[in-house]
């Protein structure tokens, strides 16, 4: 990874995201809405990581404290956060970071817009390198539809003159297909004298950052592949970034071994840690800080966040919220495993199984429509279809335990606090409301009435 120490100089980087993003039609700001399990802000922070830069300015406006709050939360080391009043334009948002003096002292300055989740650090690291000896240098690239771009016009020799939005262009312009990224560096000295003639006499009347690059000689220029550089304006770009960024991270871990069967339907997020032979299957939603051992198998259609699935462990058809399951245990079809829940080596979740904050023991079995919250739950215990520990009483939650190898069955209600003695067993359809000692059997249950030839009683007219 290149990193800013190879460079002379101290390095900075601004982020711009001051504005609405209007072509986005939320009240939300553009560069908080998430793809791939980021928001845009925070993936652009990201490719800023590796960079080791001496001070990064994240340029807030629109719903400010809101942006604000998620650039700290990415915990970067010389962030600073600058206040744009209003939203005058790309340019003025550099020069409200420069007023404000964060850029004081800096020998480079990096500006990225805050709607490049594309981008990574690869690029940065090629556009400081080629940036010794020139007052500015803009990442390019090319598109076969460059439509809302700035285009980069050159002169006969080839070098960067200026770049035209693409309101401002007129035909001939906008037949170019090299286009401004909004990724630049700039000579720290010159960039704030370039910033103070801008001026707003164009079609948007704003202050662009775009005007600087006439302004600043030399002017270089380096092209990056647009499949890392483009911006974010609409939905349907930020639903294109996001196949983009989830390929990305499969394509990463079928190259580390996991077996991927369908990457177009297999959502994995960045935080996300699979390890290799474990085999993802269609419909497989990995998010937050989750974690997949080797030879588990996920899927089809199951949604994990922050969950933890061990080795050789099985899990279909479910949805696991900071859940743990035990290797070699099996969870689902049908399965809704909430916080706090583990299921130790072997056990099993069946179907239609809801768990919250419980714990089932080694080879234990849940197997049918049961409902256990603030269980524990010993090793070898069978659990009957249809048990529910009934921990809510409308006022405070009360656990239940069940001790090793104890046989709850089919339909028991266990209202809690209650606990089931090791090896104990309980009637089907019993509500256990005391404490069963170890070994005994509970029963609960009205005597069963059984009224001979009842269907044939007096139905019909005749027979009364
Ligand atoms: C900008 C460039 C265009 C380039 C394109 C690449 C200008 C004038 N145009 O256009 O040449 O091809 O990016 O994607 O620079 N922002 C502020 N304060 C403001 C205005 C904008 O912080 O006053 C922020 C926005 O939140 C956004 C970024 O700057 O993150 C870029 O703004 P946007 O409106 O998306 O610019 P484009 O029209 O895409
Ligand atoms: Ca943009």
């Amino acid at each position: 990874m290149t990193t800013t120490a190879s460079l002379p100089g101290r390095v900075g980087a601004v982020v711009l995201a001051a504005g609405k993003g209007t072509r986005f039609r939320s009240e939300r700001p553009k560069v908080l809405h998430a793809v791939a399990g980021r928001t845009m802000l925070r993936w652009v922070l990201e490719a800023l990581r590796p960079l080791g830069l001496q001070r990064v300015a994240v340029v807030v406006g629109h719903h400010g404290d809101d942006v604000r709050a998620e650039a700290e939360t990415a915990g970067l080391d010389g962030l600073v956060v600058v206040h744009q009043a209003e939203q005058r334009g790309t340019g003025h948002a550099v020069r409200v970071a420069a007023d404000a003096g964060v850029l004081d002292g800096l020998d480079t300055v990096l500006v990225l817009p805050g709607d490049v989740p594309l981008l990574n650090a690869a690029p940065l690291g090629v556009l400081l390198a080629s940036h010794a000896g020139q007052a500015a240098t803009l990442l390019t690239t090319e598109l076969d539809d460059p439509t809302g771009y700035g285009r980069v016009l050159r002169d006969a020799d080839g070098r960067v003159e200026r770049i035209v939005e693409d309101r401002d262009a007129d035909e001939a312009q906008r037949a170019v297909r090299e286009v401004g990224t909004s990724v630049y560096a700039f000579a720290g000295g010159e960039l704030a004298g370039a910033l103070a003639a801008l001026r707003s006499d164009n079609v948007q009347g704003e202050e662009y950052l775009t005007d600087v690059v006439e302004l600043l000689r030399p002017v270089a220029a380096v092209r990056a592949d647009a499949t890392v550089v483009a911006g974010v304006n609409d939905r349907r770009q930020l639903a294109d970034a996001g196949a983009v960024l989830r390929r990305r991270i499969l394509d990463t871990l079928m190259r580390d071994g996991v077996t991927v069967v369908d990457p177009a339907a297999t959502y994995v997020g960045p935080d996300v840690v699979v390890r290799p032979d474990a085999v993802l299957l269609p419909g497989t939603h990995l998010e937050g800080g989750t974690r997949v051992e080797a030879d588990a198998v996920v899927g089809p259609d199951s949604r994990l966040v922050d969950a933890v699935v061990q080795r050789g462990a099985t899990v279909g058809h479910s949805v696991l919220l900071g859940a743990s399951v035990g290797p070699g245990a099996v969870v689902g079809p049908f399965a809704y495993l909430r916080p706090g829940v583990r299921l130790e080596a072997g056990a099993k979740a069946g179907s239609f199984v809801e768990m919250k904050q419980t714990v089932v023991g080694e080879n234990s079995k849940v197997p049918h429509l049961s409902y256990l919250g603030d269980a524990t739950v010993g090793r070898d215990v069978n659990v009957g279809a249809g048990t529910i520990t009934c921990n809510y009483d409308g006022r405070a939650k009360h656990p239940t335990v069940i001790e090793d190898g104890a046989f709850i069955g089919s339909d028991t209600m266990l209202v809690a606090p209650v606990r089931v003695g090791a090896r104990a067993v309980t009637g089907a359809g019993s509500a256990i409301t005391k404490d069963v000692s170890p070994a005994a059997l509970a029963v609960e249950r009205a005597q069963q009435r059984t009224v001979p030839g009842y269907a044939d009683r007096g139905t019909s007219e005749e027979g009364s």
